[in-house]
């Protein structure tokens, strides 16, 4: 018996791995995050399958269930949205399942960063402009964000940010960046990427306030960094024409010539 934890993608069902499906198909019971993973990969569950929504349980409540299966020989799909590496409470249930000695496994899923980006086509890391993506949020309710983790920090480092969880504080969140991407900075909000009815909007800094209307549905992510929308940016040496590399040799020397 073992627990499959799985990625559920961001909202679209067919945003699913191959063997996410497999193993929702081969596993008798499926306990899914319910506020945010797509009712539809739940066509992929087998016949008879015991499908529980653990939106309204507690961890223990959820543990039980778990234990349950495994009590039965059961296999268990464990679904969350997007992938399973950010804010999807996998840590915490992982740690129970080893102090009780249930074997589980990890699949991956489609994070809704990348989700969004390919909502707005947008290479987030181009050359000379930005190399690095942090995926982040401002402290919420639960989970107050530890010290030296603030927007501004990132902010400061001028990479692109990928900002969860925050769309309901977003004066908050423009006040902390504005200083440092400046007014003219883009960002972009996409609200439900990838779902029927997903939303997005491209602004500024400076101008995504007046952009936006005061209802902010919260399933969304801020997207803001100087790579958005930029067109003055370098190409990639990796393919240009003269630049030597192992599946491309050139020149009368290359550097890897058993390959040439
Ligand atoms: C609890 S976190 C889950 C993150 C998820 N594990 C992932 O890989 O993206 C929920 C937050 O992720 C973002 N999110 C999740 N799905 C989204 C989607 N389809 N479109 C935009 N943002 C989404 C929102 O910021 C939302 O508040």
């Amino acid at each position: 018996m073992t627990v499959h934890f799985i990625g559920a993608g961001p909202g679209a069902p067919d945003l699913i791995t191959l063997r996410g499906r497999d193993l929702i198909a081969a596993s008798p019971v499926c306990l899914y995050a319910g506020s945010l993973v797509p009712e539809g990969v739940l066509a992929h569950c087998p016949p008879g399958c015991r499908i529980v929504n653990t939106a309204p349980l507690s961890l223990e409540a959820i543990v039980e269930e778990i234990a349950a299966a495994h009590a039965e020989g059961k296999d268990v799909a464990r679904l969350h949205s997007g992938d399973l590496s950010v804010w999807s409470a996998m840590g915490e249930q992982l740690r129970r399942l080893r102090a009780l000695g249930i074997p589980y496994d990890v699949t991956p899923g489609v994070p809704s960063f990348a989700a969004a980006a390919a909502t707005l086509g947008a290479e987030l890391t181009l050359p000379g402009v930005a190399q690095s993506v942090v995926l982040t949020r401002t402290s919420g309710r639960a989970s107050p964000m530890p010290e030296g983790e603030s927007l501004a920090a990132f902010a400061a480092t001028g990479a692109v940010l990928a900002i969860h969880l925050s769309v309901h504080v977003l004066g908050r969140v423009l006040a902390e960046l504005l200083p440092h991407y400046g007014a003219d900075c883009p960002v972009a909000v996409v609200w439900r990427a990838s779902w029927p009815d997903e939303r997005v909007v491209r602004a500024t800094l400076g101008s995504l306030e007046a952009a936006l209307g005061p209802e902010l549905e919260r399933t969304a992510l801020i997207l803001v960094g100087r790579s958005l929308g930029a067109e003055d940016f370098a190409e990639s040496r990796l393919y240009a024409g003269d630049y030597d590399r192992r599946y491309r040799p050139v020149g009368t020397h290359p550097r890897f010539p058993e390959e040439a």
